[in-house]
């Protein structure tokens, strides 16, 4: 037998198991148990991880930074996915001059233990505060739910009872938890559009997958945002790339209307634009075996909480109001931000918890933003734990995920079964 076949076969094992698994929940519909299609315990944290001390070189100034200079140290940058083009010669010398004077002073207080994370030019530092809130998108999201749930989720209504449940059932989540870089795909890039909650969803789906599906690593699952941008157009508060007003409502979407499928990137490449004509239609929407089945939202989660969802599920979808840190996180280059603002009434911009740790005494989220993998961390940042940084733990929400009926998409994207 070929290696071939054997994968095959193991594929139509698992396939059916999946099938299985998928029948039960059906039959217990409206038992709370239906949440929990595998065991409730925490996943293991990345063996690995390491917490790199931060000591950068290149914490000194940056006095003559220009255009030119900033270009030189990105150059492999595609600049057309930054906005930079419809900036003046004035305005670009004179966000850079804004930019070089904050990571100054930022960094001083940095090299002299007052702060706990440090800048420099950044792609995203040329932009400006105008430009940069095309970085972001989530529109008024408020502290608050209305209690208006548009895709009537019978977990979503029990998800405190979930985060107690988790509590009961694994215990106390551990004091550190990372997420193994093996479930962790490729940091993306938004570019110049507002579609934030669209790449902190599809990077919580992706890891959800990942966690879930010993078939799949991270270099081979890529899932399209793409379809969810040109698709869901004003349907529920998605208004593309400029911006989505709530953290859920792609995934009511992505549930009602998609049968919880996502293509891949590849056949749905991402253009940072919306185009309403190209919905790829539901052939198209295989997917690599796992479905998202429904999902849960807490509401005023808080920390703890928040670390069980995070440690159990490995990816959590958050909204945070960056707009009183907004040069911090323009020119973040690593540490734990901490020039958090506590009075935020409402998020703009959502992002992906995956893990937490501490360091100096110093508690941090470990998070994956969408602006590109030559940002921060390699796409990635750390803010300031435990006392709602920027409104971080205030709304969490977790894809659940489960098995599908098609493990692969063969070239034609029909599902190989
Ligand atoms: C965590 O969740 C439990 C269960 O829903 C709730 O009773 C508790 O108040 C929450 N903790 C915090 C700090 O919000
Ligand atoms: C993918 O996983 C491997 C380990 O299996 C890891 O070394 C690599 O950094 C991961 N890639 C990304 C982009 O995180
Ligand atoms: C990921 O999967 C692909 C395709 O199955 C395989 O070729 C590759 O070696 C895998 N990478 C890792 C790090 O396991
Ligand atoms: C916000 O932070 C300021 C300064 O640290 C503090 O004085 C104030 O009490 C805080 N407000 C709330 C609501 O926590
Ligand atoms: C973010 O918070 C600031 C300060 O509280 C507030 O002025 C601003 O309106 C918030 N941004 C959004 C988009 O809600």
């Amino acid at each position: 037998m070929s290696p071939k076949d054997h994968a095959s076969i193991i594929s139509k094992v698992i396939c059916m198991v999946g099938i299985f698994l998928l029948l039960i929940n059906l039959s217990e519909q409206f038992k709370q148990e239906d949440l929990d299609d595998d065991d409730l315990g925490y996943l293991k944290t990345d063996p690995q991880y390491v917490y790199q001390l931060t000591n950068p070189e290149n914490v000194d100034l940056y006095y003559n930074l220009d255009e030119k200079m900033l270009k030189e140290m990105y150059p492999n940058k595609d600049w057309s996915l930054t906005g930079i083009d419809k900036l003046s010669e004035e305005e670009k010398k004179e966000n850079l001059e804004q930019v070089v004077s904050f990571i100054n002073q930022q960094n001083k207080a940095y090299k002299e233990g007052r702060s706990s994370f440090y800048c420099g030019p950044t792609h995203l530092s040329i932009l400006g505060d105008k430009k940069m809130a095309h970085r972001k998108g989530l529109i008024g999201q408020r502290r608050l739910f209305t209690g208006k749930f548009s895709y009537q989720s019978k977990i979503a209504r029990f998800s405190d009872e979930y985060v107690k449940k988790i509590l009961e059932e694994a215990g106390s989540p551990p004091d550190e938890f990372h997420t193994p870089t093996s479930m962790l795909t490729r940091a993306r890039n938004q570019g110049h559009c507002g579609a934030c909650v669209i790449f902190a969803l599809v990077a919580a789906i992706e890891t959800g997958f990942l966690t879930k599906n010993p078939l799949l690593n991270n270099s081979t699952l890529n899932l399209a945002e793409q379809t969810l941008l040109n698709c869901a157009f004003e349907s529920q508060g998605d208004f593309g790339c400029k911006g989505a007003e709530n953290l859920w409502s792609y995934l009511d979407f992505l549930i009602e209307e998609r049968e919880g499928n996502l293509p891949l990137e590849h056949q749905h490449i991402y253009t940072q634009k919306q185009e309403k004509d190209d919905c790829p239609s539901l052939t198209v929407n295989c997917h690599p075996g796992v479905k998202v089945k429904d999902y849960v939202a807490v509401q005023n989660v808080g920390e703890k909480n928040l670390t069980a969802l995070v440690a159990k599920h490995g990816a959590v979808l958050v909204g945070l109001n960056i707009s009183t840190m907004q040069k911090s996180f323009q020119n973040y280059k690593g540490g734990i931000i901490d020039a958090c603002s506590n009075v935020t009434l409402e998020a703009d911009h959502a992002v992906t918890i995956v893990g937490y740790g501490a360091t100096n005494g110093i508690k941090y989220w470990d998070v994956k933003n969408s602006w590109g993998d030559d940002w921060g961390e390699n796409g990635y940042f750390k803010i300031k734990r435990g006392t709602n940084c920027g409104g971080i733990e205030e709304t969490a929400i977790v894809p659940i995920i489960s098995w599908s009926d098609c493990i692969k998409p063969n070239d034609d994207n029909t599902c190989k079964l």
